[in-house]
């Protein structure tokens, strides 16, 4: 035998019940954002790898060092996305809605980042995403912070910490940058990671995200962002946070909160679980005036966050042993009796019942095992004697208790 072919590091296959848990939360997700007046964009998994260097910032650890990028048969360069953001603002310019006031999009799907797999962390990974494009209102931020957390409590989720900043905006951003970078420039240099170094030029808030212990100790009285926006980013979150206490959503501020995507202004977000182990970020997100026209688009205010899958399923409450056990199972006796007994299984289907039957005509005794395997509530047991009254024999799976029954009317009891 020839050896098998496996699948890839960091791409999972989903069995049930994990795959039952994925499509319980897109229908949660579904249910949650079309009350906000969200609809659903499936964007391609493909996309040219300038919209991602565009769009999420070529100083970045995604751009820099996680996308699977290739070239196609042609030669162009292609990448798997590694967040949906980039592909939904690709798709809202070249189909025409930035004329619109508001659109509201969510996706739901795979995403793609060469990283070390951990727990919660994989190479194929699954988000919910919501993009909100026109409104510049920081009602806006207040209303999608709010239904991220609304989303996550219809999951069942509970403990979680929602963590705010916010980012400032051209006006005030560069001036923060310099006094950070000043700041930065006066520690030791060898009190900093060689990534920090770097980034110390390039892009200096991103300092603050690092997690090496030695950076962030060095870095924990840096100037803070939030001291340094401008009055009309500073009224912009002030209006924020109103809302949100209106609202009753908690909150912290987190003054590292800097996010790993360049595209960010104003108000960001991270929601977090201290239940999962080092990859506790559930969802995040914040604020992006500026990326649609950096794409090539008008100007136009957005905003977005996204959830991943894989975390959110790590979090949800298990199910209820046995909730969605099947109706019945269907054992044959004897051989005569199959096609009486295949019909009425199928009949019980339409009526709107779950069950199988065992085909196999191995002994009754695996297929009592099989029916019992299923978690079936009822068994219906078929043989010569049944055929010839035109009865089933019904074993309530709880109790044992048998009896016989009508073929016309085991619907009726099974509905009791
Ligand atoms: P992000 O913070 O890079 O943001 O990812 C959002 C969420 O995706 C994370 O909080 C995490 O739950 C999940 N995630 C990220 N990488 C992995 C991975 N390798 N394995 C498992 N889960 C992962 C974005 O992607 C932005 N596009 C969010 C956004 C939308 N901002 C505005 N609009």
């Amino acid at each position: 035998m020839s050896d098998n072919v496996t699948a890839i590091k960091g791409f999972a296959d989903l069995f049930s019940p994990d795959s039952d848990a994925f499509t319980h939360m897109e229908a949660v997700a579904r249910e949650t954002f079309s009350r906000y007046g969200f609809t659903e964009l499936r964007t391609p998994i493909l996309e040219r790898t300038e919209l991602f260097c565009r769009g999420i910032g070529t100083e970045t650890d995604v751009v820099q060092k996680e996308m699977y990028t290739f070239p196609d048969r042609k030669g162009r360069s292609l990448t798997l996305r590694p967040e949906a953001t980039a592909g939904v603002m690709r798709a809202y310019i070249e189909s025409g809605r930035s004329g619109d006031a508001v659109t509201k999009l969510f996706t739901i799907g795979p995403m793609f980042r060469y990283e070390r797999p951990q727990k919660g962390r994989m190479r194929q990974f699954h988000q919910i995403n919501c993009e909100c494009l026109g409104p510049s209102e920081p009602y806006a931020d207040a209303e999608l912070v709010t239904m991220a957390m609304r989303f996550l409590e219809a999951l069942g989720l509970k403990d979680l910490s929602l963590q705010l900043n916010s980012l400032g905006c051209p006006t005030c951003r560069p001036a923060y940058r310099e006094t950070l970078r000043k700041w930065l420039s006066e520690l030791d240099e060898s009190a900093l990671c060689e990534d920090c170094r770097r980034r110390m030029v390039t892009n200096p808030l991103r300092v603050l995200d690092c997690k090496v212990p030695s950076c962030r100790e060095h870095t924990a009285e840096t100037p803070k962002i939030l001291d340094h926006n401008c009055p009309d980013c500073a009224a912009h979150f002030e209006t924020v946070r109103r809302l949100l206490d209106a609202e009753k959503v908690p909150y912290v501020i987190n003054h590292r909160l800097v996010r790993g995507l360049d595209y960010y202004t104003r108000t960001t977000f991270e929601i977090v679980s201290d239940q999962i182990g080092a990859q506790g970020t559930v969802a995040g997100g914040g604020r992006y005036d500026g990326l649609v026209e950096q794409l090539g688009g008008p100007n136009v205010s957005g905003l977005g966050f996204a959830c991943g899958m894989e975390r959110l399923a790590l979090l949800l409450p298990q199910p209820e042993a046995g909730a969605d056990r099947p109706d019945f199972f269907t054992v044959v006796l004897t051989d005569v009796a199959r096609d009486a007994a295949y019909a009425l299984t199928q009949a019980l289907r339409d009526a709107g019942f779950r069950g199988e039957m065992g085909f196999s005509s191995r002994s009754i005794k695996s297929a009592m095992r099989q029916a019992g395997k299923s978690g079936a509530r009822f068994c219906l047991l078929i043989g010569e004697d049944e055929l010839a009254a035109q009865t089933v024999m019904l074993k309530n799976m709880d109790s044992g208790e048998q009896s016989s029954v009508a073929f016309a009317d085991v619907v009726a009891r099974l509905q009791k």
